[in-house]
């Protein structure tokens, strides 16, 4: 309720005075105020006590009316609430509320002229009690978008959002809603996890959060390393594959073998002692089961080869072998055998009418035999890591002649390279043996490992069956005849093996 006598002096001043009015007795015209604290309004060079009237007003209306006649006159809702300084007329308003908001003007009547003052107040709500949302957590790269929610408590936020720490550019993939509170990113990449600050204030104050996003992506780049590397591999060989994808969450892997899935999981697959069985086409699969994206490795061609080992040269039927008939010899090792060729006496045997060769050399088919096809067969097999030979003295008997000749196995190795060896009977042998060119071999067999150390392979085995190798140039023949021999094999000297404990006309 106003005073008359305010009212007077008020009118007073707006239409007689005029020029007084002003906000020289408040120097801050903008104040801010925050809600349930205080606020002063303080009055810089008061005129001189003592004040006639002090009066306060908000949007035109009484806050306080002091001096004059009577008690202050205070306005609804501020009893309690303020406080007047009679000394210089600073006005404290206390436990401010949103609607605390207003133009404020006092107006001090002294002596001389009425002094005004005006400011205007802002009451805000402080930003607290602030949050991010997303809407969707569980993002896939490419596939997802995500909208964050800012939200606060508080009154006349501001939004602002930064990308780690710099300013959000509008993009096609931004969009920014709701005063700045949401931040959309339309399209996700592994490149949007944040965090996302974003920053809210008022003229009270500010306060930020951040957000992490989570962005499942992959697997891509899988890369598949074989260690060691190498063209092939000797079996035995212990083989580390490690596979590796760009994923999130990290990819899991699997192993193929030729394109079928093999039961190993997990990023190495640890080939130890690998076997020539085991070569084949490697690759790895990567998995990411939150994509739900399957991406599989180059593939690497792993090959592994088995050394060529106990080559032997069998005949089917067993001798005698008879002029007319046929024979089959069949060559064969354990080991990765990718390669056989053929010798007779020295020379290459080829293909011919009565001469079959399977498709993989395995077998050599002859019919009808004639006499001329005895002599040594010798097999050579070979991979690219080792190599083998295996022979067999053919002796095809006279039709009619029963007496089937000793059928001596021989083998052919050592570090002389292809050596003719030229089985013989112990009766009749003339042979002009050289010292130093005894060569002690395993047992009877047809074969031996080339590999120039026949010391290691002789082991004694059935003392009976022993044979030496002794150089020969000539020998007899059982019906006493002298046989020349002719160069029969690459070698310039010629070897035949001796039987030491004969078992004469016992093939071996
Ligand atoms: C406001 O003033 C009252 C009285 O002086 C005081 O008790 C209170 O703590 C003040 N409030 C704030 C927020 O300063
Ligand atoms: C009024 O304000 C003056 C100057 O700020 C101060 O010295 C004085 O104590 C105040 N008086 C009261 C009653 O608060
Ligand atoms: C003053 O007027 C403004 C605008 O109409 C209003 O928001 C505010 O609450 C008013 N303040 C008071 C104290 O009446
Ligand atoms: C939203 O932010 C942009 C800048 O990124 C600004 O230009 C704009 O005024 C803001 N809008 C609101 C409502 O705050
Ligand atoms: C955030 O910043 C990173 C790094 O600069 C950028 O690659 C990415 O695209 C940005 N994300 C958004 C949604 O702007
Ligand atoms: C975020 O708030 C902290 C205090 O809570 C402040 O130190 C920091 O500067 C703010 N960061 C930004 C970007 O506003
Ligand atoms: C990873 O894959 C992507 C596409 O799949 C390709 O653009 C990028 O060059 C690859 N990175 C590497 C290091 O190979
Ligand atoms: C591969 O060969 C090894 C012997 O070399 C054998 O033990 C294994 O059973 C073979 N594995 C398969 C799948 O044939
Ligand atoms: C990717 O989006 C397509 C189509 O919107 C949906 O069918 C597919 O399930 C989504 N993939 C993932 C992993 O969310
Ligand atoms: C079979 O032997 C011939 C020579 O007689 C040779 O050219 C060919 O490569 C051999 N084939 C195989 C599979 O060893
Ligand atoms: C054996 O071969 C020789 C020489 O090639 C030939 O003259 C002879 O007729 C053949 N004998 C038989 C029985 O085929
Ligand atoms: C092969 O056998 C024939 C007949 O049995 C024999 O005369 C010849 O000496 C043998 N050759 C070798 C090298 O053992």
């Amino acid at each position: 309720m106003d005073s008359p006598p305010f009212n007077f002096y008020l009118s007073l001043c707006f239409h007689v005075v005029g020029l007084c009015y002003g906000k020289g007795l408040l120097p801050a015209d903008s104040m801010v105020g925050e809600v349930s604290h205080n606020v002063t309004f303080t009055i810089v060079n008061p005129p001189s006590t003592p004040f006639r009237v002090v009066a306060w007003t908000t949007n035109g209306t009484n806050v306080i009316t002091s001096g004059g006649s009577g008690a202050d006159d205070i306005g609804t809702g501020y009893v309690g609430r303020i406080t007047l300084n009679s000394t210089t007329g600073s006005l404290e308003l206390r436990n401010l509320v949103l609607s605390d908001t207003g133009e404020y003007v006092v107006t001090i009547l002294a002596v001389g002229q009425p002094k005004e003052g005006t400011a205007t107040l802002r009451v805000y709500a402080p930003v607290s009690k602030m949050t991010i949302t997303a809407n969707n957590i569980d993002l896939v790269e490419f596939n997802s978008s995500v909208s964050l929610s800012c939200s606060s408590s508080g009154t006349s936020l501001s939004y602002r959002w930064l990308n780690g720490s710099s300013e959000f550019t509008a993009s096609d993939g931004v969009q920014l809603d709701d005063g700045n509170s949401t931040l959309t990113i339309v399209r996700v990449t592994r490149y949007d996890q944040g965090p996302f600050w974003c920053i809210v204030s008022n003229p009270i104050n500010s306060d930020n959060e951040s957000i992490t996003l989570t962005i499942s992506y992959g697997p891509e780049n899988i890369t598949l390393k074989v260690t060691p590397l190498d063209v092939l591999y000797g079996s035995g060989s212990d083989l580390t594959l490690s596979c590796s994808s760009e994923s999130s969450p990290p990819a899991q892997f699997q192993w193929a073998l030729n394109g079928e899935l093999l039961s190993n999981q997990g990023p190495v697959l640890r080939l130890e002692k690998i076997q020539a069985n085991q070569s084949g086409r490697y690759s790895c699969w990567a998995h990411n089961t939150r994509t739900l994206r399957y991406q599989t490795s180059e593939p690497s061609d792993i090959t592994v080869l088995e050394r060529i080992s106990s080559a032997k040269l069998t005949i089917s039927p067993n001798p005698p072998i008879i002029e007319g008939g046929s024979v089959t010899l069949t060559c064969d090792a354990s080991g990765s055998i990718s390669n056989r060729d053929w010798r007779k006496d020295g020379q290459p045997l080829s293909p011919s009418e009565r001469i079959i060769f399977s498709e993989d050399n395995k077998t050599v088919s002859i019919s009808p035999l004639n006499l001329t096809d005895s002599g040594i067969f010798l097999c050579h097999l070979a991979n690219l890591l080792s190599n083998e030979n295996a022979s067999y003295n053919l002796t095809v008997n006279l039709k009619g002649s029963t007496q089937g000749g000793p059928n001596v196995g021989a083998i052919v190795g050592g570090s002389l390279g292809a050596v003719a060896v030229v089985a013989v009977t112990a009766i009749g042998v003339v042979a002009a043996m050289k010292k130093g060119c005894f060569k002690k071999i395993t047992s009877g067999g047809s074969t031996v490992s080339n590999t120039g150390e026949s010391s290691t392979n002789g082991g004694g085995k059935g003392g009976n069956q022993e044979l030496n190798y002794a150089d020969i140039t000539q020998f007899q023949k059982r019906d006493g005849g002298s046989v020349q021999l002719g160069n029969l094999g690459i070698s310039s000297t010629e070897y035949a093996t001796v039987r030491v404990n004969n078992r004469p006309g016992q093939p071996t």
